[in-house]
Order: C-alpha cells, then structure tokens, then sequence
C-alpha cells in the first residue's frame, strides 16, 4: 500500500515524501506544480503532475496505485494574496478538498492527514494557544483552512474517514542532509528573506512593524523546525491507521522569538552584517503567535529535537548557501 501525498513538491510536502521513503513507505505524490518544484520531488517516489480539483485526474491516480492514506498539503498559503484574491483560496483549497474527499470516499480510502494552520485562530484571546481556543481567523487563507477542517469533520460522520488536523505556527529550517528545503516564489516568510539578504540577494530585510507592545516592539512567533513537523505527520499517519479518533493539533515549539532577535540569530550563523530597516506595520500580523503543543506530544507521542532556533537557521542557512537560487539547479525527477 502506498501513501499519497498531495503536494508533495512543495516546501513542506517534499520534506514529508523525504521522511516517508525514508522509514521505507511507498510514496505516490500528486502536485500541480504551480508553487511546488519538479526538483523538489523524491527521485524514488511515483509522481503525477495535476490539479486535485480535477476529479477525473484524481480517481485515474487512486485507480492505479493502492492508496490506504492521503496527506493533503496541496494548498495556496500566502496571507496577503488571499486577502487580495480571496476566491482563488476558496477554489484551491476548499473545492479542491472537496474533490479529494469525494475521490477518497469512492475509492475507500479512510484516513486523512491535513495540513492547516495557526491562522485558523486570527488574533489570539492569550497564548500559549491551545486547540480549544476560539477560531477567528482574520484572513481569507485562515478561513479556508478552517473551512477545509470542517469539510473533513462532516465527511467523516456519513463516510468514516478518519482526520488529523495538524495548526502549523511558524515552519523553518530544512531537510539536514540538504535534498530539500524551502524556496517560494515569490518569498514572503522572514526566515528566506533573511537568508537571501546574507546572500547579498536583497540590500536589507525591512521590519514590519518596530512598535509592537512586546518588548523590542517587533512581532514574535514560534518556529518550528520542518523536520520535527513532518515527524508529527508521520506519528499522527499511525496514530489514525491504529484507529485514532479524529482530532486537531497545534505543531509549534512553545518558544517564542521576535523578528529582531531572528535577525540577531541569522547574524550569528551566518557572520553576514544583514542590514534590517524598520517600516510599517504589514496588516493582518497579530503581535505574538505562540503556540502549546502539549496535545500532540500527549496524543500522539510527538517529542520535537531541533528546538534550538539557532539550529532552525543554520540549517536553513546549509540549504541556501547550497541552493543559492533554489530548485533551479536541483536534481530532475526520473
Ligand atoms: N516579517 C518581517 N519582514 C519580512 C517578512 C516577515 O518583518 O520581510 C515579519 C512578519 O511581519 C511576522 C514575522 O516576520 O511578524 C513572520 O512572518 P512570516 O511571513 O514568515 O510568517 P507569518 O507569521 O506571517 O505566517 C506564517 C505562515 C502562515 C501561517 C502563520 C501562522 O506563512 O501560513 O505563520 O503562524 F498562517
């Protein structure tokens, strides 16, 4: 039996086809590679260029290979485009789950691991946020994300599939061994904007935001690193197959790290000056993000390793001094 990973060419898909093969799965990957990248695609698993909005595409993929389980990363998740384009989110991430779940439930396929994220709760009541606090979200992306669990949680009571809903806070770093790693185009995320400023690719990052009440007034996030979350994935994959019930769960790492000691920290790892200048605020950034994870690593056995934020960079630096224009020089897929 074979696992299905959609998406599986993006940032984060690529790093779970990676640690799936890895611990020995078969690996079938479904992405339309409109952000994902051919390079980025696991040279041994079984790839199909397409869109999971095609519903044709989809039962041809589920016909041919025997799929027992399905990650679904396969969605838009850019902040700012959603608020600007709001329809594109709801076509892409919600139809196309929709198709997906029809294309499961006709092929009799019973669990579901669902990438969504921290922008499901918009601004926080208090942090550590945990999963039994309000869901506002106060972006489009948010909301389709939050649209998408909901799909799932209903398609489960007349269908039996079973869900993990994993609320991703802030995803860095990169694959240790250095096949993959994080390259959007265009970059938005402080980490490669960071890193691309050390490179000499931009003249400076600029801060959004330096009056924020948090106490060098930038914003503060929890990273956590790509790999211990795909580890979540893979522990939530079992948790599911063994007859887990169905449940959301919060990836972060219950640390907290403001935009400027971020760049504090990458000054450090990579010994570049990184000229950072203030500017406004960017809208819809809630000051502080940070998650408790305390429910995966109870439920599901979840025991982070990279909780260092300076190990978080210096690999992601690794990727990027590697890959100086990302995938464009990555290895082809066979
Ligand atoms: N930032 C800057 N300058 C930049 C880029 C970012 O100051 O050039 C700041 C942002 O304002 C924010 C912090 O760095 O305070 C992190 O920004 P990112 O864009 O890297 O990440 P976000 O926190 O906005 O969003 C990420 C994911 C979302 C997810 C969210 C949940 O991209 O998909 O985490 O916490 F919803």
């Amino acid at each position: 039996m074979s696992v299905l990973v959609l998406g599986g060419a993006g940032y984060i898909g690529s790093h779970a086809v990676y640690q799936l093969i890895d611990q020995g799965e078969q690996v079938v990957v479904v992405d339309s590679l409109e952000t994902g990248h051919i390079g980025a695609v696991h040279p041994n698993s079984t790839f199909y260029e397409g869109d999971i909005r095609d519903l044709d595409f989809l039962r041809k993929v589920f016909k041919k290979e025997s799929i027992d389980a399905v990650i679904h990363f396969a969605a838009n998740s850019l902040v700012g485009e959603s608020m600007e384009n709001p329809l594109k989110y709801f076509d892409n991430n919600v139809y196309g789950t929709q198709v997906l779940l029809k294309a499961m439930v006709e092929h009799d396929v019973k669990h579901i691991v669902f990438s969504s994220t921290a922008a499901t709760y918009g601004e926080p009541e208090a942090v550590p946020i945990t999963e039994e606090m309000p869901t506002i979200p106060t972006n489009a992306y948010g909301e389709t994300k939050l649209t998408m669990e909901k799909l799932m949680k209903w398609t489960e009571q007349a269908h039996n599939i079973n869900y993990a809903s994993l609320r991703y806070f802030n995803v860095a770093g990169a694959r240790e061994s250095g096949e993959t790693g994080e390259d959007h185009r265009p970059e938005t995320h402080l980490v490669p904007i960071i890193l691309q400023t050390a490179l000499g690719q931009r003249p400076h990052i600029t801060i959004f935001g330096e009056d924020y009440d948090t106490e060098d007034g930038t914003c503060i996030r929890d990273y956590v690193h790509v790999e211990d979350l795909i580890s979540a994935h893979l522990l939530a994959l079992d948790y599911l197959k063994a007859g887990g019930k169905s449940d959301v769960f919060n990836l972060g790492s219950n640390q907290g790290f403001s935009v400027k000691e971020m760049i504090d920290t990458a000054r450090t790892v990579t010994g570049k000056e990184i000229p950072a200048v203030g500017g406004p605020r960017r809208a819809g950034d809630p000051s502080v993000l940070i998650a408790s994870s305390k429910k995966a690593k109870h439920v599901l056995g979840w025991q982070p390793s990279r909780t260092s934020i300076t190990k978080i960079m210096q690999d992601a630096w690794d990727w990027h001094v590697s890959h100086p224009h990302g995938y464009s020089e990555g290895v082809e897929h066979r």
